[in-house]
C-alpha cells in the first residue's frame, strides 16, 4: 500500500514537472530546492486540488489577455492602459476563482479592477441575466469598492473575465486563479470547437445552456426528460406548453436570451439529429421545471470552410449569415 502511494505521488511529480516544462516553466522549477517535506505537503494539497504558491505558475499579464491555466497573473502598467480585459476559462466541469495579491493601484484616481461572473463581449454576457442565479449587479465585484472585504472571488461557471483601468505607470495588481471542481456544471463555454458533453438538470427549476462559439456540426445522440420516461402512455403535448424541453439556439453573439431558435426538442421530436450550424455560437440550452432529472447528450465538431460556404449557398435566409 505505502509503496503504491509512493510510486502514484513519484508519477504525479513527473506528470508536473512534464507539464511545467511543456509551459516553458523549466528554469523555475531547476531553481527550486524541493524538500521531501514540502513535496508531501505538496501532494497533499495537491490531492485537494490546490497548488502551493511556491508552486504556481507565474507570467505577466497582459492587457488584453485569455487565460485557461491556473497560475499568478501580474499586471504592471508600463503607461496609461484604461481599457484591458482578461478573460479567464476552465473546463465544463470547472469554476474559477481570482484572488487579488499585492495590488498597488489608485482607487481614488479612477483606477479599478473588477471581476465578473461571466463573460462579456460586445456589451452581450454570458450566462445571459435570464439563466445566471445572481442578479446581474452581484455579478460585478470591485476590487476598490470592496476594498479588503472580498480578496477572493469564485464564478458560478467555468469562464470568468476580470476589466481594469490603470492610470499610473507603476502600479501593479497580481491575479491568483485557481480552478475547482464543479460537481453541478449549469452554465458552460467550450474550451474546444469539438467534443462531447451531457448536460444533466437534477430536478431544479433553472435553465442552462453550453454553448460553442464556433460553427459546428452538432449531433444530439441522447435525450430524455423525466416526463417521457414517467409517463410514456400520456397524450404528448408540444413544446411550447412543455415545462421541460431543449432548445438549439444559434446567433453571432454571447447572450443566449438574444439568439435565434433554430429548433426545440420535446417529447414530439421526431427531426433529425445532426445539424450543420453556421454560427459564431452554437448553444444547447435546457428548459427545466424542476419535476423531473432532464438530461441531453450531444457531440459536435467545427465545420471546414467548404461546409460553410454550402451553407451558405444553401439557406440564403440563414439569419447567421445576414450581417
Ligand atoms: C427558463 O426559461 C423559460 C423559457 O425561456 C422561462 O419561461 C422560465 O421562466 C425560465 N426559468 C427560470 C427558472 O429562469
Amino acid at each position: 500500500m505505502r509503496v503504491m502511494e509512493r510510486s502514484f505521488r513519484e508519477q504525479l511529480f513527473f506528470l508536473v514537472l512534464c507539464l511545467s516544462v511543456l509551459k516553458g516553466d523549466s528554469r523555475y522549477i531547476e531553481n527550486n530546492e524541493i524538500s521531501k517535506d514540502e513535496l508531501y505537503s505538496f501532494f497533499n494539497s495537491e490531492l485537494k486540488r490546490e497548488i502551493p504558491e511556491e508552486l504556481m505558475y507565474r507570467r505577466p499579464l497582459r492587457c488584453l489577455d485569455m487565460v485557461a491555466v491556473e497560475g499568478q497573473f501580474t499586471f504592471t502598467a508600463e503607461h496609461p492602459q484604461l481599457s484591458c480585459a482578461a478573460f479567464f476559462m476552465a473546463e465544463p466541469t470547472e469554476v474559477i476563482s481570482v484572488d487579488f495579491d499585492n495590488v498597488d493601484i489608485d482607487c481614488r484616481g479612477g483606477d479599478f479592477i473588477t471581476v465578473f461572473d461571466g463573460w462579456v463581449m460586445k456589451g452581450e454576457k454570458f450566462p445571459s441575466s435570464q439563466d445566471h442565479p445572481l442578479p446581474v449587479y452581484e455579478r460585478y465585484v470591485d476590487y476598490c469598492d470592496s476594498g479588503s472585504l472580498r480578496r477572493s472571488v469564485r464564478s458560478s461557471q467555468n469562464v470568468a473575465m476580470v476589466f481594469f483601468r490603470i492610470h499610473n505607470s507603476g502600479s501593479t495588481f497580481t491575479l491568483t486563479v485557481r480552478k475547482h471542481i464543479n460537481p453541478f456544471p449549469c452554465n458552460v463555454i467550450s474550451q474546444s470547437p469539438e467534443g462531447s458533453y451531457t448536460m444533466v438538470i437534477p430536478q431544479q427549476h433553472r435553465n442552462c445552456s453550453f454553448s460553442i462559439i464556433y460553427p459546428v456540426e452538432i449531433d444530439i445522440s441522447e435525450f430524455s426528460l423525466g416526463h417521457y420516461n414517467n409517463f410514456p402512455k400520456r397524450s404528448m403535448p408540444g413544446c411550447a406548453e412543455s415545462g421541460d424541453f431543449v432548445q438549439l439556439l444559434g446567433g453571432n453573439g454571447i447572450d443566449t436570451s438574444k439568439l435565434l431558435p433554430i429548433t426545440d426538442l420535446c417529447i414530439s421530436f421526431t427531426g433529425p439529429t445532426h445539424m450543420k450550424i453556421g454560427c459564431d455560437n452554437t448553444v444547447v440550452r435546457m428548459v427545466s421545471s424542476g419535476k423531473f432529472v432532464n438530461r441531453v447528450s450531444f457531440s459536435y465538431r467545427l465545420l471546414d470552410s467548404q461546409e460553410l460556404q454550402t451553407i451558405k449557398l444553401n439557406n440564403v435566409e440563414d439569419f447567421c449569415f445576414n450581417n
